[in-house]
């Protein structure tokens, strides 16, 4: 197989790989306070949702995980409080019941977060990079950092559930550019072979690899996400009470939770959302957030049409026909910038439909990246090739049937856990995620129609 892609992007170079990993360990710890300092002792000790931990857990799990992985694995170093591993072992213990659990308390958690991390970059001074596959390109640092974000954009979700005075507060993001309400409806993806996954990428998780070809047949897929005024038509258009739109699983979920409109969502004769504890008329050009697998599925229906596949998706994300490569991202392989993506928590939403033209993919599609996580019509399924590293647990258990794919990143999801390749999963019930969606529908192959 010919590889198409850049090789590692961090460089070889041991002393640029160390500042890079500091950074971004700095960088993720930095949002982690803060998401855990703006409330007081109570809300961090407190469950705010049966879907979510309490934010004291995520604080000390993460410093756990940073223990394990990098000080044990691959530092040698003896455990530090082996003792609390099993209350901080994701799998041992379910979200509902982690409030349940003898958990360090807040001063304690981030006492054991500081140590770690000290330790941690003693040992990033003085570690041989590429003496193992845990070692090769920084792989285990790369891991820690992107598990730590990942824990921070679930601590975002656990703040929109969070009832109460609003304490996180961002600059809205800017207006819909000049060109977004002149933007074709829909973009065109020739039908043909591309490069889907990654071998290269040097922190690319176990679910993004081996690189493999895949072919795509031709498909038109939306410029934009969906918004929130399509959205709002929907609803109006009576979407959630024909259950012809409705999958069977679809429908019986619709019934059974009541489901009428996205979370958060509130009729107050006309429709608002509450937005991290801040209530405001929605904004009808912003992408919808809060919906379920099943209602995006839905709405797809109703337009006449139907949810992209995962390797359509990555195809109008990655595939540049003019070289025939697969990129990292859609506009090239540089890393993110404020300028081509809505990443990092720097907004606390999505921007308008149409935004970041610098961010646009070879076809015309804009936002793949950043703002909402998309959810596609695949399941978590691993590629042709696929080996678990480093654990079972990190993807090789969710694989099947029970989870939807889901693309892209959203606005509260950092640069370091985002690329072309990035594969996130989730129940097709779940709504408290940051996800929304756009639709496609197959070719014709453009002039053979
Ligand atoms: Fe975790």
């Amino acid at each position: 197989m010919t590889e198409h892609e850049t090789l590692d992007h961090t460089g070889n170079d041991g002393e640029t790989l160390r500042e890079k990993i500091a950074a971004e360990l700095l960088a993720a710890r930095g949002r982690t306070t803060l998401l855990t300092s703006v409330v007081e002792e109570p809300d961090l000790v407190k469950q705010h949702s049966p879907l979510m931990s309490p934010l004291v857990w995520d604080l000390a799990h993460v410093a756990n995980q940073e223990e394990l992985w990098l000080l044990r694995e691959v530092g040698g170093r003896t455990p530090m409080h082996p003792e609390i591993d099993p209350l901080y072992d994701a799998f041992e213990h379910p979200r509902a019941l982690r409030p349940t659990l003898p958990l360090l308390a807040p001063t304690q958690a981030r006492g054991y977060g500081h140590e770690v991390r000290g330790r941690v970059l003693d040992l990033l001074e003085v570690v041989r990079f590429g003496t193992s596959q845990l070692t090769d390109g920084g792989f285990a640092f790369g891991m820690i950092a992107q598990h730590e974000v990942q824990h921070d954009e679930t601590m975002l979700a656990t703040h929109q559930l969070r009832v109460g005075a609003p304490v996180l507060a961002a600059p809205p993001p800017r207006p819909a550019p000049a060109d977004a309400a002149t933007l074709p409806a829909e973009v065109y993806v020739a039908g043909g072979p591309f490069t889907m996954g990654t071998s290269a990428e040097p922190w690319a998780l176990d679910n993004e690899r081996p690189a493999h070809v895949v072919d795509v047949p031709a498909f038109y897929l939306d410029t934009t996400p969906v918004t929130n005024a399509a959205y709002a038509e929907f609803i109006a258009d009576g979407g959630y009470d024909d259950p012809r739109l409705w999958t069977a699983d679809g429908w019986a979920h619709r019934q059974r939770a009541g489901l009428k409109a996205p979370l958060f969502w509130r009729w107050e004769g006309e429709w608002a959302r509450v937005s991290f504890g801040e209530t405001a008329p929605l904004i009808p050009n912003e992408p919808v957030l809060h919906v379920c697998w099943h209602e995006a599925d839905a709405y797809a229906r109703w337009a006449g049409r139907r949810l992209p596949t995962e390797a359509e998706w990555e195809k109008a994300a990655r595939y540049d026909p003019a070289s025939g490569r697969s990129r990292r991202y859609p506009w090239g392989d540089a890393d993110p910038t404020p300028a081509v993506a809505n990443l990092g928590q720097r907004h606390l939403r999505p921007a308008p439909a149409g935004s970041y033209p610098d961010g646009a993919a070879p076809c015309g599609a804009r936002q793949l990246i950043g703002d909402v996580w998309e959810w596609t019509s695949s399941d978590f399924l691993p590629y042709p090739g696929f080996t678990a590293w480093p654990y079972k647990e990190y993807s090789e258990v969710f694989f099947g049937p029970d989870y939807k794919v889901l693309r892209g990143g959203a606005f509260g999801v950092s640069p370091v856990a985002c690329r072309g390749t990035f594969r996130n999963w989730d129940y097709p019930i779940r709504r408290q995620i940051f996800a929304g969606f756009r639709t496609a529908r197959s070719g014709p192959e453009l002039g053979r129609a």
